[in-house]
């Protein structure tokens, strides 16, 4: 049985037990971080806790106790658990109050943390490439905060598991935002592209360090919108995201992306991502 962690408590993950007023449980009112593990280490540590920080900002939500020991608290899950490869989820909420669309003035925000062991470097989905399909982006216009209203990303993938695919991209006005729960890019020449950042998607913390090592490569990036049809007319496409790292696509909306096999741009990105992060894991 997994050791989770919750308010100040390590505990057996089947006496773990948060309110049923937990504005989390009546109104997805809570954010959260996914950081993976390697080698038993964390990865990108310092970009999830910033990106934290501000998600709770953007919400005029407190920190929770216990946040200034989230690096030790990461860690002595990680040990506890004795994960090797997986990841931590972390979820912060406002906290137990009566139900009311106001914030409450004193409740006490809820701290969770749990780990997930599997499979993050020769998966079957890393070696082969996944499939895409587009859905509409119909979320709410603040996806720059890591919310926990995760109901429409959910639908999108049992969308694209019944269309015998893997993922959703999402479109809005003519131009895809991102994957369900992932950056989303496209290789055209030798190019890069991918879209900028805005409120309309998440900022990846693995898209950006992505961007830093590619630059640092000397391969070209375009940061801008692009359309479903440039999509299903790329020479390779794929995905990031804390989980994945970076995921070739092979088929967008049932069209075979180049050879419909990862390609060589995804593939010597997914290396230097790994090598890099794994060299920066603490
Ligand atoms: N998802 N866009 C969306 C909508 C996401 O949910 C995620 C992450 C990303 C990639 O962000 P990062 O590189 O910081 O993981 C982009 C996480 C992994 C999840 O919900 O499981």
């Amino acid at each position: 049985m997994r050791t989770v962690y919750l308010n100040g408590e390590y505990l057996p993950e089947n006496e773990a037990k948060v309110s049923i007023f937990d504005r989390g449980f009546l109104m997805a009112d809570g954010v959260y971080e996914v950081t993976s593990v390697l080698d038993g280490k964390l990865l990108e540590f310092d970009g999830h806790l910033k990106r934290l920080e501000r998600s709770l900002s953007e919400l005029d939500m407190d920190k929770p106790e216990g946040f200034d020991d989230l690096l030790e608290i990461h860690r002595e899950l990680v040990k506890r658990n004795d994960v090797d490869q997986g990841g931590v989820y972390l979820q912060i909420t406002r906290g137990a109050a009566d139900r009311d669309f106001v914030f409450p003035k004193d409740a006490k925000p809820t701290l969770v943390l749990f780990t997930q062991s599997k499979p993050l470097l020769d998966t079957p989905a890393a070696q082969n490439g996944i499939s895409v399909i587009f859905a509409d982006d119909i979320r709410w216009g603040r996806r720059d905060i890591k919310t926990v209203q995760l109901l429409y990303p959910s639908m999108c993938k049992m969308m694209a598991k019944a269309a015998g695919a893997d993922d959703a991209w999402l479109v809005e006005d003519g131009f895809i935002t991102e994957g369900s729960s992932n950056n989303a890019y496209i290789v055209k020449g030798n190019k890069i592209i991918t879209r900028g950042l805005s409120s309309d998607i998440l900022h990846g913390i693995t898209r950006a360090s992505l961007l830093k090592y590619a630059a640092e490569a000397q391969m070209e990036i375009e940061e801008r919108n692009f359309t479903p049809d440039e999509a299903r007319d790329a020479d390779e496409a794929f995905i990031s995201s804390a989980s994945t790292f970076v995921m070739p696509v092979v088929k967008v909306d049932g069209v075979e992306i180049g050879e419909g096999k990862p390609g060589a741009v995804s593939k010597r990105l997914r290396e230097i991502y790994i090598d890099e992060s794994r060299k920066r894991a603490i």
